[in-house]
């Protein structure tokens, strides 16, 4: 029983550590993780819930832009862009609804629409592409122009 006492420090040094991770882990686990003891969440922490739900939406969809914008509205779920949504091409609407006009994109730009007519090999076939501005006004036959874009032609909202 000579070496009892080495055993004894060592269980008191642990109980020490055991009660000081309790201690420290009490402190920084917030108080909603997995509600606390019961573990009813499961690995999450409550309080999240709530905290991303008070984040503005950064995009609303299409139909929120209706109410204000009825006609554009209908041409353009009339026509050959109705895939593609009012945001991706005007921003999304809280920039908008931040009442900044100045903040809504209206790009008309050739650009903007090569982003996605511009032909790649990665495009599906019947994607509708163009190799270039110059020589797809050529083949309809007109000669490019001072200030022309792709909007002289084509409607955005209905372009063909
Ligand atoms: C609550 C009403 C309202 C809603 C909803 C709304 N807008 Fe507007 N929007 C306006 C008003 C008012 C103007 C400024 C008046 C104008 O220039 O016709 C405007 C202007 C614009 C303009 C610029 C027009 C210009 O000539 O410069 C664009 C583009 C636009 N809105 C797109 C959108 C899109 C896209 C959405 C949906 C994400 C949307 N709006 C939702 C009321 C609204
Ligand atoms: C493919 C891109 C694209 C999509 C999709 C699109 N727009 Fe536009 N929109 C434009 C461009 C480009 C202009 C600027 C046209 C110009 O100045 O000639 C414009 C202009 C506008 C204007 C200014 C008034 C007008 O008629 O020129 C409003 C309002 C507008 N868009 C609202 C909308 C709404 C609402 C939607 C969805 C229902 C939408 N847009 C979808 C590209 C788009
Ligand atoms: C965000 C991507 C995007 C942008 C930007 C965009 N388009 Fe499109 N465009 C599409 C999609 C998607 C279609 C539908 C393709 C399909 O039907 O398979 C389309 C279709 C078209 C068509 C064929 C329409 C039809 O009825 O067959 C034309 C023409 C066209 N776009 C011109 C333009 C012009 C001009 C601009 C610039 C003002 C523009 N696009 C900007 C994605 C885009
Ligand atoms: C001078 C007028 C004019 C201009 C400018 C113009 N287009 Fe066109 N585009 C047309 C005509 C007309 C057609 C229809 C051709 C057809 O149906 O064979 C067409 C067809 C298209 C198509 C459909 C091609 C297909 O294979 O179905 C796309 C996409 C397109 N244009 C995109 C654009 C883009 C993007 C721009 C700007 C970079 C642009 N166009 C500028 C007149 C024009």
């Amino acid at each position: 029983m000579k070496h009892c006492n080495h055993i004894i420090r060592f269980i008191v040094v642990f109980i020490f550590i055991g009660i000081g991770f309790f201690a420290v882990r009490s402190y920084l686990v917030p108080d909603s993780f997995g509600i606390y003891g019961s573990y009813s969440y499961g690995f999450h922490r409550g309080d999240s819930d709530a905290e991303q739900a008070s984040i503005p939406a950064l995009y609303q969809e299409s139909e929120s832009c209706k109410e204000c914008h009825e006609a554009v509205y209908r041409t353009w779920s009339n026509g050959g862009h109705a895939g593609v949504t009012c945001e991706a091409c005007h921003g999304p609407w809280q920039a908008h609804n931040e009442n900044t006009l100045d903040t809504v994109v209206k790009d008309t730009s050739v650009e903007g629409c090569m982003v996605c007519h511009v032909t790649l090999q990665a495009r599906p076939a019947g994607f509708p592409q163009i190799d270039d501005f110059a020589s797809h006004v050529k083949e309809q036959g007109e000669e490019v122009q001072q200030d022309m874009d792709c909007t002289f032609c084509h409607e955005p909202h209905e372009p063909k």
